[in-house]
């Protein structure tokens, strides 16, 4: 309005707060109130408009994403939200990561994507902020930037895409595209058949359809209170999903410019807890842990009291397995919607809850979980994949830290995916292979000197010895022992694992063999490995001395080759990547991004 201009006024409150308050100075506040009103008037708003709450939606619609698909749909669908609850929605992009479309890893690009969010939230005069995506790396990527940025933020995930069919089973991405492989690996399945599976694995829009890490995210999303309760499971084509996504865009002008509604004050040390617990109950994926991680290190305080790899464990040991999805159990995420969902789940889960964490609603958690309809089939009953708190799947410690000279900063393993649980108990000898092209020349050589009961290790798949740390830690079984029927092995690596894979693989292993000081660099073949799941423990026996001795021979050579080739110079984000980029334990974050640094 005309009072906006008044240089003897201050500026009129009820214009846009994000527009009053905009970072871009050219001169007096009056003057850049005036410069930004006349270049969003370009865009045909009226004042009218501008006196909203500003809503700023992010679209990482792309064509090469297709769990991002349904994005123009649920971008109306947000925006009819906002403008029924009375605030202006103007929409963004952001850089869009498909976990098949980023080379070399999507992973890679997490980091890229956060400081792409976060600096777009914070440059633009926004007053709150819904994210949409879905795919693996996009939610941590959206929650890492959004807590940095500061500003009151909701998520809405694109949603699972339904399961397909295959000679009368279903079957899904992309649990059953690594089965399904296996079995035409081992020669159980012909080229044709193969063919006709991979046009059934994702048969329509939206993330994929088990609990991996994209599943297994929006969960954790639920929990923290930053999505509606049903915002997890509804299926991207949905009509309810639809709903979910007016129903934020409502919400979003609800929370704008709520002090009390910014991610680093409605996130406390509780929401964290809460989604530990959710992610041990539904079995989520590994790779959550990793971004959990680098997504509590962008909070500046937690109460004094830090959450570590440590606290998902001890968490672990209490918190039975309820949900019986692919890949530890059985179900698609379209079940667990069936089954009442997050709804459901956290009903069960109430004993080892925060209730009072608050949510971006403005109501605490327990009072959404008892405002939720309890609409669903008898939870533990025929119908439902969600089990009773005392009658669980798997009693506890889906997720397990393991430690040991083998693993000083840690490593982890999802235990309850698992195939043969005879090897959480396992002392087994080392076949090493030095990189992910190593592996790949002689995994199936008729020669390899492997049996079922070596422990197949790679080495160089850890953040910074192959930049993004890729899901190469599914190390296949070796094609001879497939052939003899041989379906899990003990394998170990610093690199990840889909969250939609199972078998009993230990992960993250930090430091990576990249890093000089790494037991797991210095492994040999035919070296003695233990994995001891319920001590916790992974190692190997080698004395300590001859360790060392390794490791100054690894040394040595480093020093060797620095002075032959002169200092390593890697342009770009690749350079800026292997500089700065953290170890597994503290979320594979750069460094310079953690809370603790200054903006
Ligand atoms: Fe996007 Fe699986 S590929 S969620
Ligand atoms: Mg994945």
């Amino acid at each position: 309005s005309n009072s906006d201009y008044d240089l003897s006024q201050p500026l009129n409150p009820s214009t846009a707060v994000g527009l009053r308050q905009g970072l871009t100075s050219y001169g007096d506040a009056h003057f850049s109130l005036f410069l930004r009103k006349v270049f969003i008037k370009a865009l045909g708003y009226s004042e009218e408009a501008l006196s909203r709450p500003i809503i700023g939606i992010v679209n990482t619609y792309s064509s090469f994403n297709p769990c991002h698909a349904n994005i123009p749909q649920l971008l109306e669908a947000v925006k009819r939200g906002v403008h029924l609850a009375g605030g202006l929605a103007v929409d963004f992009p952001t850089i869009s990561l498909h976990e098949s479309f980023a080379s070399p890893t999507s992973m890679y690009l997490r980091n890229l994507m956060s400081m792409d969010t976060e600096e777009m939230i914070r440059a633009q005069p926004v007053d709150s902020v819904v994210l949409i995506g879905g795919c693996d790396k996009t939610t941590p990527a959206q929650l890492m930037g959004g807590i940095s940025a500061n500003k009151p933020i909701l998520h809405l995930v694109t949603g699972p895409m339904m399961p397909g069919s295959h000679k009368g089973v279903r079957i899904g991405a992309c649990t059953d595209c690594r089965s399904n492989w296996a079995a035409y690996r081992a020669g159980q399945m012909d080229i044709e058949e193969i063919a006709a599976v991979n046009e059934e694995l994702a048969p329509s829009a939206g993330t994929c359809g088990v609990m991996g890490t994209a599943s297994t995210m929006a969960c954790l999303l639920v929990a923290l209170g930053l999505m509606p309760l049903a915002g997890a499971s509804a299926a991207a084509v949905s009509s309810a999903r639809l709903r979910i996504a007016e129903e934020t865009g409502g919400n979003a002008v609800r929370a704008a410019g709520e002090e009390r509604l910014r991610p680093q004050k409605l996130l406390s040390r509780d929401s964290f807890l809460n989604a530990i617990t959710v992610l041990q109950a539904i079995g989520g994926s590994t790779n959550a842990v990793v971004h959990l991680m680098a997504i509590i290190n962008r909070h500046p305080g937690l109460d004094g009291e830090p959450i570590t790899l440590e606290t998902i464990d001890e968490m672990g040991r209490h918190t039975p397995l309820l949900v019986d999805l692919k890949p530890s159990g059985e179900g698609y995420m379209t079940d667990f919607h069936a089954s009442g969902g997050m709804a459901a789940l956290l009903v069960q889960l109430r004993p080892l809850l925060k209730l009072n964490a608050m949510t971006i609603s403005g109501r605490t958690l327990g009072e959404e979980i008892d405002l939720a309809p309890k609409l669903g089939p008898e939870v533990g009953g025929p119908n439902s994949v969600i089990s009773l708190f005392d009658r669980p799947l798997y009693p506890s410690s889906a997720l397990v830290i393991l430690r040991g000279n083998l693993a000083p900063g840690g490593a982890i393993i999802k235990a309850s995916a698992s195939k043969d649980r005879g090897l959480l108990h396992h002392r087994g000898q080392a076949v090493v292979f030095s990189s992910a092209a190593d592996l790949a020349a002689r995994i199936d050589s008729p020669d390899l000197a492997v049996t079922a009961d070596s422990v197949l290790i790679l080495q160089n798949i850890g953040p910074i010895g192959h930049p993004g740390m890729p899901e190469a830690g599914l190390i296949p079984i070796p094609r001879k022992l497939a052939a003899q029927g041989v379906t899990d092995m003990l394998r170990i690596s610093d690199g990840r694992m889909s969250g939609t894979a199972g078998g009993t693989v230990v992960l993250h292993v930090s430091p990576e063999a990249a890093v000089v000081e790494s037991p797991l660099g210095a492994v040999r073949d035919g070296d003695w490995v233990v994995l001891d799941v319920e001590r916790r423990l992974l190692k190997v026996e080698v004395w300590e001395e001859e360790l060392a001795r390794r490791t100054a021979e690894r040394r040595m050579v480093e020093v060797d080759d620095a002075a032959r080739k002169g200092p390593r110079k890697v342009r770009g984000y690749r350079g800026l990547y292997v500089k700065h980029v953290n170890q597994a334990e503290r979320g594979a974050d750069f460094d310079f991004l953690r809370a603790d640094g200054e903006l």
